[in-house]
């Protein structure tokens, strides 16, 4: 395996920290970290943040009066690029100000080489950029700018890279993210993913299930195992243990806390997941099943490797083994080469399925990939049109459901106050949806029964049951 050795990481996260130290006798320095992107990028800042605080740093929410600076960037579409170039360029003038500050970038978007190649050219400030495959190395890599004052690129391909051994600092008290398998081998015609994060690899099962018997003990209450194709995990293993098993193995912890996953790829779901997902108490009744397009054609072109009728059975199956599955889904509208009649086909599917809810995407291309050379007739305007229909056509399944909730009641993981700091909680259900109640701060992070008592379009508000 390509990685450094857990000794090397430990000395230069002790090195670091006798540099820090020096360089501030007086005080804690302290670290500002941005992510951006999927969970999975979530999970690797979280084990960056449990090295910087080894090292001594100290966690802020801004960026004016912080020493490091680090965003963990995407590369999924052009949007979320574009939000990671102008928010390093508003670090020009604070640094500016704040001379010893250090400005680093990581993640999906640095490992391409165009971007890292801008980066050099057009944004100077920045001391430390390092891809996917060296977050391991960057006590080593922060060590090198500290000492020599100069950039420091870290941008080369490892492959096999498993991020074993690092410490991790969880945002969270209650909910604990758990990455079981790194990379993504499909090759899905539209995405970057497979170029910036490289082959699939699965961490051993017995490194999984330490890391999860350790969130239990913790307290953690809700566990979501991830990586871009979680149905794949264990393929090559010796020990024979796949995703079914896996999710078997974990449900087996005793412990009160859930189980949730994604993604699940629809092309490797098979009856034997969905009978484990229907055996194991743990796991939460809810299934993340991207379909993208509606359309085989599309789907074809996509790269997606099944159909819409393989897909619709896979529903069909999952609700027969668990009547109250809730089902969510991505959605890509305006591949190039997409019809109306073909986006149509998108519209009937969600219209059968009756998904919880969406996470709707218009196309972006991305340079590299084989969907960015296919010819793309149609106007972005008339891709936004489409998509509007879409979000309503989601909108009106969403308001049925939810209406349909009313007078239920649901045991909820309550996960904070909300945004409007008026008194009122708000908590998941095991579908994945949000409930807003009136209730005490201190019930936070713990699983309360509650009953809705109203339903505001897709929003439901309700009360404690018990
Ligand atoms: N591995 C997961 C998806 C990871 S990316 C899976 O296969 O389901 C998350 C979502 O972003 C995808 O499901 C897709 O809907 C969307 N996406 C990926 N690339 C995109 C692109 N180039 N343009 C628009 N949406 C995209
Ligand atoms: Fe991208 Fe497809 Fe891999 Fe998901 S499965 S990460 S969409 S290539
Ligand atoms: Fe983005 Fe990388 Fe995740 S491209 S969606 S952060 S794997």
């Amino acid at each position: 395996m390509a990685s450094i050795q857990q000794e090397s990481k430990t000395e230069y996260i002790e090195l670091v920290k006798e540099l820090l130290s020096q360089r501030y006798p007086e005080k804690q320095p302290k670290a500002f970290v941005h992510t951006y992107g999927c969970q999975g990028n979530v999970a690797d800042s979280e084990r960056i943040k449990g090295m910087l605080k080894e090292m001594g740093y100290v966690f802020t929410d801004t960026k004016e009066d912080s020493d490091f600076v680090l965003f963990n960037t995407c590369a999924v579409r052009e949007h979320a690029e574009d939000r990671v170039y102008g928010n390093v360029g508003a670090l020009k003038p604070i640094k500016s100000e704040n001379r010893n500050m250090i400005v680093a970038l990581c993640g999906c978007m640095m490992q391409q080489a165009h971007v890292a190649e801008k980066i050099k050219k057009s944004y100077p400030f920045v001391n430390l950029v390092f891809g996917t495959y060296a977050i391991d190395r960057f006590p080593f890599l922060l060590y090198r700018v500290l000492r020599g004052g100069k950039r420091v690129f870290d941008l080369e391909e490892r492959e096999g890279v498993l991020a074993e051994g690092l410490p991790v600092y969880r945002d969270s008290d209650f909910k604990a993210w758990l990455p079981i398998m790194y990379g993504c081998n499909n090759f899905c015609t539209y995405c970057i993913v497979p170029y910036v994060r490289g082959r699939e690899r699965s961490r051993k099962t017995e490194d999984v299930l330490a890391e999860a018997k350790e969130i239990v003990a913790s307290g953690v209450k809700e566990i979501t195992l991830l990586g871009q194709n979680v149905n794949s995990y264990g393929k090559k293993s010796e020990d024979g243990v796949n995703f079914p098993k896996l999710l078997r193995l974990i449900n087996d912890i005793p412990g009160d806390f859930k189980i949730r996953f994604m993604t699940s790829h629809p092309k490797d779901c098979t009856k034997d997941l969905l009978d484990a997902m229907a055996d194991c108490e743990k796991v939460a009744r809810h299934l993340h099943l991207p379909f993208q397009s509606g359309s085989d054609r599309v789907l074809k072109a996509m790269n997606r490797g099944y159909t819409r009728e393989k897909y619709l059975s896979l529903i069909e199956y999952a609700r027969s083994v668990m009547p109250d599955i809730s089902l969510t889904s991505d959605v890509i509208v305006g591949f190039p080469g997409e019809t109306y009649e073909e986006f149509k086909e998108t519209l009937s599917l969600i219209r059968e399925v009756r998904f919880t809810s969406l996470f709707t995407f218009i196309y972006s291309p991305r340079k590299g990939t084989v969907a960015a050379e296919m010819p793309d007739p149609v106007p972005y305007a008339e891709k936004n049109r489409w998509f509007s229909q879409l979000l309503s056509a989601q909108e009106e399944v969403a308001a049925e459901r939810c209406a349909s909730s009313v007078g239920k009641t649901f045991r909820v993981l309550v996960e904070g106050e909300t945004k409007e700091h008026n008194g009122m909680l708000t908590g998941r259900t095991d579908g994945n949806v949000n409930i807003d109640f009136p209730g005490p701060a201190c019930l936070i992070g713990a699983y309360r029964d509650v009953r809705v008592t109203k339903a505001k379009n897709w929003i439901l508000s309700g009360e404690l049951a018990d």
